[in-house]
């Protein structure tokens, strides 16, 4: 069975197209991406030689119909992942347009290809999204699947935008296709312009770390690993037309997450783990900051029997480990553009 996974070099893609590959062995995967900063190569090394047969590596633009609708008549996928997006919230304020046209016309562009390729075969689409589309919550509740969409940032409404547009292609079409929304992701191979990277990046260079505005704002965390179980199980016992919320119920504010993270470092380091605070900056806030995420993964537990494995501080540590084993890794994905996005971001 040959599975299409868009988005397979980024960080949470590669860590499916891994897991997918070891654990379903009657899987042929295809990955598709067009390697923009965030896609690299490297984070699908060895696969090819190790999966020979079950794998290929596509380069292709999810928004190019003409490269979409080849690809679809050459692969006949019976499963479509859409992992691919443009992911980061800080770069969508600097330029909301890329967002539009590969979140919005790229997953529009998959769509219509799938539609036209399973009109005599069954097929499903498994449209990857995120729990930003329900926008921002106060100090108590969770987001569940009745949550009315109220997306914030360009990215988090490109995301929305695209959602509707996948469960539109249900409804009209009747396409098969099951939406995931899931939390915020942590492990390896993450770009390191989201917060646990980067900041473990800025101490390895032995520069302070940037916390936005008073360091409260919520976020609620998964291991990349438990989401991409989650994203499996939806593939194979979701409900045509339903989307799943997943999560981990590990919320979390983003000072006790870097505080947590200085702890890890120092003592990584050999040093003593005090006086965590002369460490880090507080910096101007970002623009339309969420304050707070907070899953609720009910239904995905009770119908797809969804259960996260990985306890949040086992994760972390893990996370901080490879990312200190792997520094020419994220050394290697900081262009001369990285540096330049990052002095937009921060300042010079
Ligand atoms: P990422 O930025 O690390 O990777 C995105 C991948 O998509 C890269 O490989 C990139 O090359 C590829 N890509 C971008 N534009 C493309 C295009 N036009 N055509 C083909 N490929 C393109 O992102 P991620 O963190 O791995 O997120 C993957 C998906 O999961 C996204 O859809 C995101 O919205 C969703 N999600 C992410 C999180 C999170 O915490 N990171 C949480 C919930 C949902
Ligand atoms: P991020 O990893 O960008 O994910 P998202 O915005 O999609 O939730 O940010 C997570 C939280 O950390 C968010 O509240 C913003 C905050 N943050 C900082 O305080 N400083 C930073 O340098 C970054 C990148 C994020």
């Amino acid at each position: 069975m040959n599975i299409i996974v868009t988005g397979g070099a980024g960080f949470i893609g590669s860590n499916f197209v891994r897991m997918a590959l070891s654990q379903r062995p009657e899987w042929r995967v295809i990955v598709v991406d067009a390697l923009t900063y965030a896609g690299n190569l490297e984070n699908l090394d060895g696969l090819e030689k190790t999966y020979s047969g079950r794998y290929r590596f596509a380069k292709a633009d999810v928004a190019d119909s003409a490269a979409i609708e080849k690809l679809f008549e050459q692969e006949s996928p019976s499963i479509v992942v859409h992992f691919a997006a443009e992911s980061h919230v800080d770069r969508s304020v600097l330029g909301p347009m890329d967002f539009v046209r590969t979140n919005v016309l790229g997953t529009a562009t998959l769509l219509d290809a799938a539609r036209k390729s399973w009109r005599d075969k069954a097929g499903r689409f498994l449209q990857i999204s995120t729990d930003e589309v329900y926008g921002a919550l106060g100090d108590t509740g969770a987001f569940t699947e009745a949550t009315p969409l109220a997306p914030s940032s360009p990215y988090s409404a490109s995301k929305a935008s695209a959602d509707l547009l996948a469960l539109a292609y249900h409804k009209t079409f009747g396409l098969d296709v099951v939406i995931t929304r899931c939390c915020n992701n942590y492990g390896p191979y993450q770009f390191p312009e989201k917060l646990i990277p980067f900041m473990i990046s800025r101490f390895v260079d032995g520069e302070k770390l940037p916390v936005y505005g008073n360091g409260m704002n919520v976020r609620d965390w998964i291991h990349v690993e438990d989401h991409n179980r989650g994203v499996l199980l939806a593939i194979e016992k979701g409900r045509p037309g339903e989307v799943y919320n997943l999560g981990a119920r590990c919320e979390r504010n983003n000072i006790d997450i870097v505080r947590s993270l200085l702890k890890l470092l120092l003592t990584a380091k050999g040093k003593p783990a005090v006086d965590l605070d002369s460490h880090i900056t507080f910096v101007k806030d970002r623009p339309g900051h969420d304050w707070r995420y907070a899953i609720d993964p009910s239904k995905a537990e009770r119908e797809l029997g969804f259960r996260p494995e990985v306890r949040f501080e086992e994760g972390l540590a893990k996370t901080v480990q490879w990312y200190l084993e792997n520094e020419k890794w994220w050394r290697d994905v900081q262009s001369g553009a990285y540096r330049d996005y990052v002095s937009k971001v921060y300042g010079a």
